[in-house]
């Protein structure tokens, strides 16, 4: 089976590209390799996922440009012929939203119209694609289910992520394109991303800086290890959804649709206060971190938690990986990765 992934270059594309070449799959991958963090580290995900390759015997064939290309993405689809579809590029970050809203437009807007509109044109068979928690905005009933609206976005990012998954489900009605929507909830592990709380800490304390934590630390995290993320996404490959005559239109519940469109939330439902998650690392690097207490940084929300009951019910696992394990890990990675003895 051949597996068309967007964004296959950062931290969620590289993890998922990685297993599936392991199992067994083709994988043609896009990227842009953009300077939103490090590119070197994208450089070196992709360098790791050929010698994957290499070793699995499967093909892998990445190709550099953007989303928002609707005729280099058409010749893809031409070219490659895929079968299911994992669109993951994105403009990511909530602060950054504030700086930079014309990245949020034209990578997660227009270049998600893009591939929507191939799948569409291509008969791919499922289109999976990343939408986040920041959908819930200023939702405060924890946790936070499917069947709850997500109307009230309160960044840029969360409303271009809720954007994205109207434009899936109304291209499921129009066109019967068989469409999963994952809201992924703050996702850590090796190879993560250098603009996230995990990565700047651990760098920070190795380096004797002082670490920004907002809102005087009074937040609650949902964070969910990536290899939990990996499974999901591959156990859903297969699980398509269908047409369902059943729906009650008139009392429509959020969480699901007449269409074939399905919305998850991936969390580790195991919500953790920061600076319970900061000791956690503080203990695992055997170092203590400098604080700066910071106010609530705008758009950011103050508590994020998954029930996935939903996504358990449909594929059987739900992730659960404890953050004593996950951050050993991500310890274990950015020590060997960037070489620091500390
Ligand atoms: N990591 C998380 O905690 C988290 C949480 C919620 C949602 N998400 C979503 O999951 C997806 C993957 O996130 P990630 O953590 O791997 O982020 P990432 O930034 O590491 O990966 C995204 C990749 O997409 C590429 N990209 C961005 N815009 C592009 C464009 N227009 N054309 C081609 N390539 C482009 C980037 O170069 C990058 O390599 C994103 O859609 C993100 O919004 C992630």
């Amino acid at each position: 089976m051949k597996i068309f992934i967007t964004g296959i270059a950062g931290f969620i594309g590289f993890h998922l590209a990685n297993f599936l070449l392991k199992n067994e799959f083709a994988v043609i991958g896009l990227d842009n390799l953009n300077d939103y963090y490090d590119p070197s580290l994208k450089h070196a995900r992709l360098s790791e996922l050929k010698l994957t390759s290499k070793e699995s015997k499967r093909d892998f064939i990445f190709i550099k440009g953007n989303l928002e290309d609707y005729a280099l993405l058409s010749k893809i689809f031409s070219d490659y012929n895929p079968d299911i579809v994992i669109n993951l590029a994105a403009q990511a970050g909530v602060r950054y939203s504030l700086e930079n809203p014309k990245a949020y437009l034209d990578s997660n807007i227009i270049g998600f119209s893009n591939i929507v509109e191939c799948c569409k044109i291509h008969k791919i068979d499922h289109l999976i694609f990343a939408s986040s928690s920041s959908v819930y905005g200023g939702n405060t009933k924890l946790p936070f289910s499917e069947s709850q609206t997500v109307d009230h976005p309160i960044s840029l990012y969360a409303a271009t992520k809720k954007a994205n998954e109207l434009i899936a489900h109304t291209y499921s009605h129009l066109y019967d394109l068989k469409t999963t929507g994952l809201r992924f909830f703050t996702v850590y592990g090796p190879w993560g991303r250098p603009d996230m709380a995990l990565f700047k800490f651990t760098k920070s304390i190795l380096n004797d800086e002082h670490i920004d934590v907002y809102n005087n630390g009074d937040m609650i995290r949902d964070f969910t290890y990536i290899d939990d993320i990996v499974k999901s996404i591959f156990l859903l490959l297969n699980k398509k959804p269908e047409f369902n005559r059943n729906y009650d239109k008139d009392n429509p519940n959020p969480s699901s649709s007449w269409a074939p469109y399905k919305i998850f939330n991936i969390g580790n439902s195991d919500p953790q206060p920061l600076m319970d998650y900061i000791k956690s690392l503080e203990y695992s690097l055997n170092k203590k971190a400098k604080i700066n207490f910071l106010p609530m940084q705008p758009g950011d929300v103050k508590a994020t938690y998954a029930n996935t009951d939903l996504l358990q019910e449909w594929i059987g696992f739900k992730p659960k990986t404890t953050i004593k394990y996950g951050i050993n890990e991500f310890i274990k990675w950015y020590k060997n990765f960037y070489k620091t003895n500390n």
